[in-house]
């Protein structure tokens, strides 16, 4: 396992919910209304208000099915528990909203699995390029007990996160404030935001940009200012965080179809009785089902607004950026355990691909 950058459980008494959240300027006196508000995201008149913070806008897939899976538990609990969903990264970026979900500060999050992979290596097979080969292959990976089962629980007693399941990030493609780019050369020079990841790194460089690791809330300024010539994001991301307009040169490169896990603090749902443990458990499932839903129908409606917002949009030769992609994943599969879970990935497509037959 690799190093965390997450403090481990304390031992003796856990600080309390109200410690932490006392304890935590960021959060700010607004944030810790977290019942009864009438604001969007947040679930009214319920008992308990389950806080999960999201780095996306309010119009975005996640923002929605989680705004859903809040109304739905309180209706399932008869009231006793629901949810408030903090938008734009308003409890902060991912790299710090995990260690506060696994303080028990915030009580879920959206992390995106390259963050989850700063916390245990376990979770890597799942991040490389070539991993998955389309959102229906990662879907039937992530409803896998047999993959993902122990991997999901795996964060339990080290930071007391438990993966409730997956939202998929769709297929990932660069964007710059230049352009054509066709190929690894038209990169060259240009400063790319990546995820704080290595394997996002080392793609960038094989994509041939300079990788510049940044939060995901800083890079429209970043972008604006000049400090970047561009980033990698799916389409829902670029429009709904307006990089649009600054970045107006869209390539697919499709160097991966990434993943963000929904995290929760495990204590915080032990709180639940048992039935409503249930509820929350099949509440999530249903969320899901809603995600998978609403990410179609807003992936073809940005594209639809990348093209009438006279965004550029290039086709590279397959050829250009796809064996240098494959190398990537290639290279990080650093052990039995990872070529083991990956085999296990592959072989969910290859059985897709013989029911299609
Ligand atoms: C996607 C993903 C986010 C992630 C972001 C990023 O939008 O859904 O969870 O933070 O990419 O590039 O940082």
């Amino acid at each position: 396992m690799a190093s965390s950058p997450l403090r481990p459980p304390r031992g003796g008494r856990r600080a309390s919910r109200r410690d932490l959240l006392l304890g935590l300027p960021a959060l700010g006196v607004g944030a810790l209304a977290l019942g009864g508000c009438a604001q969007a995201g947040a679930t009214t008149d319920v008992e308990n208000v389950l806080s999960i913070s999201l780095n996306q806008t309010e119009s975005h897939p996640s923002f929605q099915a989680l705004s859903f899976f809040g109304e739905q538990l309180a209706e399932a609990t008869e009231g006793r528990w629901g949810a408030r969903v903090y938008a734009n990264e308003s409890l902060g970026a991912q790299q710090e909203v995990v260690q506060l979900v696994s303080d028990g500060a915030v009580d879920m999050a959206v992390i995106s699995s390259t963050q989850v992979e700063n916390l245990s290596m376990d979770f890597r097979p799942l991040n490389l390029p070539g991993a998955f080969e389309s959102i229906d292959h990662q879907q039937a990976v992530l409803s896998d007990a047999s993959i993902v089962g122990d991997l999901f629980a795996s964060l339990e007693p080290t930071h007391r996160l438990r993966v409730l399941g997956g939202f998929t990030q769709g297929s990932r493609h660069v964007y710059t404030d230049r352009g054509p780019i066709e190929g690894p050369e038209d990169l060259a020079g240009l400063k790319i935001r990546v995820q704080e990841s290595d394997v996002f790194m080392a793609l960038m460089r094989a994509l041939g940009g300079s990788p510049t690791p940044m939060a995901y809330g800083e890079v429209y300024t970043a972008l604006q200012a000049g400090v970047l010539n561009g980033a990698e994001n799916n389409e829902v991301s670029y429009v709904t965080q307006r990089h649009d307009e600054i970045a107006p040169y869209f390539t697919l490169t499709n160097h991966l179809v990434g993943l963000d896990y929904v995290m929760a603090n495990v204590d915080r749902i032990e709180e639940m009785d048992e039935a409503d443990q249930q509820a929350y458990a099949d509440t999530f499932a249903a969320a899901q089902e809603e995600f998978v839903r609403l990410w179609t129908e807003e992936t073809d409606a940005s594209t639809q607004q990348m093209l009438d917002a006279g965004v550029e949009i290039t086709e590279p030769d397959p050829e250009a950026f796809g064996p240098a992609i494959e190398e990537v994943g290639r290279t990080f599969l650093e052990s039995a355990e990872d070529e083991e879970m990956y085999r296990a990935v592959q072989a969910v497509a290859e059985s897709m691909g013989e029911e299609d037959a």
